[in-house]
This record gives structure tokens, C-alpha cells and sequence, in this order.
């Protein structure tokens, strides 16, 4: 078998410190631009790169960087369950999201955390003004996406959350695991196959199924959407998603994923300088920049 080839990294700048989003691709990810702002607006000392790790060379990857200088990764596909696997001490959400979008580098080992299910609860409730306490939420999808956001989800406090996915046995699955922190939080969970959402206007609903901007429709019983629902798509692009322009076409108010982007970022520099960096400025320059791009 041929050697994985990894990546050089080099040190940070004099008197920066060394950060970096992995993944595989990793060259469109908007990060460095996000952090660099972050670092820009606090004055913290962040040098921010894109890393791209050789698939089957992840953990390789993550040690050159270490033996680099780096002090902390943004993790993204593929290779979220891998960064979960190699933390030596992860968060309690980390450990109910099974994946880690967020390591540190520590004194006594690698710290995993999972930023993405905090990023959609603040988008929602800070930048979009709906309140998550006493909703009636409506989950789509059951993928590691899905599973991400369920505990933060469920720290909120909504009345209801029903998880529906094409395969039935997946939400199953999910609604097992989570039951008892839904009890805590005095919220009824349910949830299956399609079928399993009640035919009638939910607060949220939320697409966390995988796919692209042309990417198919999950399938969902149109009166779920209704005038008082935010439909909200954790993907983003220049132009509005299928499911978007769907929820639109029922009278929902859509939303796309940019902000949670924007907002898992600013928890991970959190997590990482324990400041707390303004994140609408940069969400209002994201968005300005895909609407040029649109036009
Ligand atoms: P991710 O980490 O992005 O969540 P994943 O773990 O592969 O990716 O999960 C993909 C999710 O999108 C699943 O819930 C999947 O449904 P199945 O479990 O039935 O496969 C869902 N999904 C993908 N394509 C879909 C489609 N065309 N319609 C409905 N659901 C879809």
C-alpha cells in the first residue's frame, strides 16, 4: 500500500497562534474568512488556515498539526465521527451529537466538542427572533446532522419535538437515545417515518436530511408548513434551497443555514479563546457577499 501522503503545515507568524478547519474537500469552507474577522474584531491572536487531511490520514494529519504549533480545528466532513474518536475528553454535547466539529489542543490532551447543534439555536432564537421554549419543532432528517442539534435543541425546552426521516428505524433510534433528556426538559419527543408528523402547522421545522441546493425534497406532509412556521434548512447557497422555496410556496417564513455557519463558528472561538465575538456583523458581510455572487 502506497504511504498517505500528508499535508506540510506551516508554524504560525511570529506571536499568533495556529488554527485550521480539516476536512476533505476543504477549500470552499468559509471559516478562515469567519475567523479572521472573529480575530480581527477581539484582538485575539488567531492565525486561521484550511487543512487538508489525505482521507485514511485524519489522525496523522491532526499530530502534524499539534507538532506544529496549532492549538485548535474546525473538523468537517468527513471526518466529524473520527475527531469524536480520537478526543481524548469530549463535552457532554459532543458526546450526545456522537461527532466533534471543535477540538483543542490542551496541556493534558485533545478536548472534542460539538459547536453545530448551539450554532442553530442561536440562529433561531438571537438572529431570527423565534423562541425555541414551548415550540412544537419538527425535525427533519436522522443523520449525524439530525442527531447533532437534538440536545441543544432539547436544553431549550420546546413543548414538542418530533423527529421524521425517510427511514423510519433511524428516528426510532433517535428517539430512544434522547428520551430520557427530553423527559428532563418536559418535552414530548416522537417521531418515524414520514408519516409520523401530525398533519398540521408546526413553529419549526427544521431540515437537517443531507443534500445539496437541487438536492430532493424530503418528504413531508405540506400542511406542516403554515404562516406562523419558520422552515429553516441547514444548508445555504446563493440561492434559496429546494425546501426553502418549497416551505415558501405553503406561506413559511425560510431561513437557510448561513447564521448557524456563522454561529458554530463564534461558539468555536469560544471554546478555543474564551471570547466571545460578535457574530452579526459577519453573518450581514457573509450574506452581502453570496447576494453579489447571485447577481
Ligand atoms: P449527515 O451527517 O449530513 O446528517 P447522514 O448521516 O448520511 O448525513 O444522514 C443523511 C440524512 O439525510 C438521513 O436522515 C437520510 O435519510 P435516510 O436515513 O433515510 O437515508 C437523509 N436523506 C438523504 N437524502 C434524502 C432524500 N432524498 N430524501 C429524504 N431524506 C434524505
Amino acid at each position: 500500500m502506497e504511504p498517505i501522503e500528508l499535508p506540510a503545515i506551516a508554524p504560525a507568524t511570529e506571536g499568533r497562534e495556529l488554527y485550521a478547519v480539516v476536512g476533505n474537500p476543504v477549500a470552499h469552507s468559509k471559516s478562515p474568512f469567519i475567523h479572521a474577522r472573529f480575530a480581527g474584531q477581539t484582538g485575539e491572536p488567531v492565525e486561521y488556515r484550511h487543512l487538508l487531511a489525505p482521507i485514511g490520514g485524519f489522525a496523522d494529519t491532526v499530530r502534524a498539526f499539534i507538532a506544529a504549533g496549532g492549538r485548535g480545528l474546525n473538523v468537517t466532513v468527513p471526518f466529524k465521527l473520527e475527531a469524536h474518536g480520537l478526543a481524548d475528553r469530549l463535552s457532554a454535547r459532543a458526546q450526545a451529537a456522537g461527532a466533534v466539529n471543535t477540538l483543542r489542543v490542551d496541556s493534558d490532551g485533545l478536548y472534542g466538542d460539538n459547536t453545530d447543534g448551539v450554532g442553530l439555536v442561536r440562529d433561531i432564537e438571537s438572529n431570527l427572533g423565534v423562541r425555541l421554549a414551548g415550540a412544537r419543532i419538527l425535525l427533519l432528517g436522522a443523520g449525524g446532522a439530525a442527531r447533532g442539534v437534538i440536545l441543544p435543541i432539547l436544553a431549550r425546552s420546546p413543548a414538542e419535538l418530533t423527529i421524521v426521516n425517510r427511514t423510519a428505524a433511524k428516528a426510532d433510534a433517535l428517539v430512544d437515545r434522547f428520551r430520557t433528556a427530553a423527559n428532563d426538559a418536559g418535552c414530548a419527543l416522537g417521531g418515524g417515518g414520514p408519516q409520523a408528523a401530525a398533519p398540521r402547522a408546526y413553529d419549526i421545522v427544521v431540515n437537517a436530511t443531507a443534500g445539496s441546493l437541487d438536492a430532493a425534497l424530503p418528504e413531508c406532509d405540506a400542511r406542516v408548513f403554515g404562516a406562523g412556521t419558520l422552515a429553516y434548512d441547514m444548508m445555504y447557497g446563493t440561492q434559496p434551497t429546494v425546501f426553502m422555496r418549497h416551505a415558501e410556496s405553503l406561506g413559511a417564513r425560510a431561513a437557510d443555514g448561513l447564521g448557524m455557519l456563522v454561529e458554530q463558528a463564534a461558539e468555536s472561538f469560544f471554546v478555543w479563546r474564551a471570547v466571545r465575538p460578535a457574530s452579526a456583523p459577519v453573518l450581514a458581510e457573509l450574506r452581502a457577499t453570496l447576494a453579489a455572487a447571485r447577481a
